[in-house]
């Protein structure tokens, strides 16, 4: 089988991206310490578009200070960020057309100060975020919003909004973290107001024709969590609003610490373990209308995901671990050496990102064996 599909182009709102082949948000720890662009980290992703990716989203880029999980994290708070940015995104678009959105995002109550929606922990005895008041949300809305402006102004071809993995959206999201009772708690429409009022804003601030796509959550895997049944409805809603793509996510690092449920990272070690999200992709297909669909978590194969498109089961696959392990995967698959992706699935990367530019084991072991022959 050809793969016709997964490098003919596509549109997401107004912007073609030349293949189906997305880099689904990857955290590198590659900025300053006080968020701003590095040569390391446009040397890291000028490599990855020469590779034939067709839409990069770069990773969490924080939209306030308390938003932020860690040093080094990309930030867009301030408008003093904005030349950096600029300079990094022409790095990205000189190389080759390739297209890029930041995933502007806010770390909840995994971040460095957690504040929530609620007051509440998962387990006894763990960490107790602070419960944000109704005007504190609402400063919170304004800074995604003005970080949305800042996104646009430095050139980036859309925006990717974080409404997954336990970050503070999803947070909201939940009816397991959520249990306030303000507008933005309690119902359905009121667990996604957040969500909606930032798109709204930044539509104000940047234009419709603004492509803005989400990573959503659609389920938690968790007892009284947010369920794939209620996942559907919410992004019904986000398809009528005017989303232009969402990439159906779930887990959170908060869960998966506490009960070792691995999402949305997991372990992809046969071919039974792959496309892990694909439930949650069916799950939408019937809704999606002209948002685009992209199915993300352990796509391995390239044959399958060929045949999937085919069907029109989703529009865009997206990949993180074989893309930071092989960034010239894509032309490899498209030369016609189909392979499976070198990436082993150890998640090395998930743990390096504390002490450095993310790292993987595979790339190291290749690197050497270079240098010893
Ligand atoms: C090192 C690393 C960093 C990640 N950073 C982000 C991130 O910034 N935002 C996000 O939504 N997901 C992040 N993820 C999750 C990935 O985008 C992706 O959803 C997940 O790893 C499953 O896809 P894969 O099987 O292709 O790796 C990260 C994953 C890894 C391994
Ligand atoms: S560190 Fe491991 S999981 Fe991460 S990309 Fe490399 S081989 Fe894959």
């Amino acid at each position: 089988m050809e793969l016709k599909t997964l490098f003919s182009p596509e549109k997401i709102g107004n912007v073609e991206v030349k293949n189906r082949i997305v880099r689904s948000a990857t955290y590198t720890h590659s900025a300053t310490k006080d968020g701003y662009v590095t040569d390391e980290m446009i040397k890291f992703y000028t490599n990855l578009a020469k590779g034939g990716t067709g839409l990069i989203i770069t990773g969490i880029t924080t939209i306030d200070k308390v938003g932020t999980i860690q040093p080094g994290q990309t930030c867009l708070y301030d408008d003093s960020y904005i030349e950096g940015q600029k300079k990094f995104v022409n790095a990205v678009h000189e190389i080759s057309d390739v297209k890029i959105a930041p995933q502007l995002s806010h770390s909840g109550r995994q971040g460095l100060t957690p504040i929530a929606p609620s007051a509440i922990t998962f387990k006894e005895g763990d960490r107790m975020p602070k419960e944000l008041t109704n005007e504190e949300v609402k400063e919170v809305v304004r800074n995604f919003i003005d970080a949305g402006r800042r996104t646009y102004e430095s050139g980036y071809d859309m925006i990717q909004l974080n409404a997954g993995h336990g970050w503070l959206i999803s947070n909201f999201l939940s009816p397991f973290t959520n249990k306030r009772t303000d507008e933005y708690g309690g119902n359905m429409e009121n667990r996604m107001r957040m969500l909606v009022e930032i798109y709204n804003g930044i539509v104000d601030e940047v234009g419709k024709s603004y492509p803005i796509i989400v990573k959503l959550q659609t389920q938690d895997f968790i007892d009284d969590g947010l369920s794939l049944e209620e996942g559907k409805l919410i992004a019904e809603k986000l398809v009528d609003l005017g989303f232009a793509a969402i990439e159906p996510s779930g887990g959170s690092g908060e869960i998966s610490r506490l009960y070792k449920i691995r999402y949305p990272s997991k372990k992809v070690m046969a071919q039974e373990d792959e496309n892990y999200f694909l439930p949650a992709v069916k799950k939408l297909n019937p809704i999606m209308k002209d948002c685009k669909s992209i199915l993300m978590g352990g796509v391995r194969n390239a044959l399958k995901i060929e045949s999937l498109l085919q069907e029109n089961m989703m529009d865009f696959i997206a990949m993180s671990r074989p893309l930071i392990c092989e960034p010239n995967l894509p032309n490899r698959w498209k030369e016609g050496d189909l392979s499976p992706p070198l990436c082993n699935s150890c998640n090395r990367c998930y743990f390096s990102t504390g002490s450095g530019i993310v790292a993987c084991t595979v790339k190291d072991k290749l690197l050497q064996e270079k240098l010893n022959s």
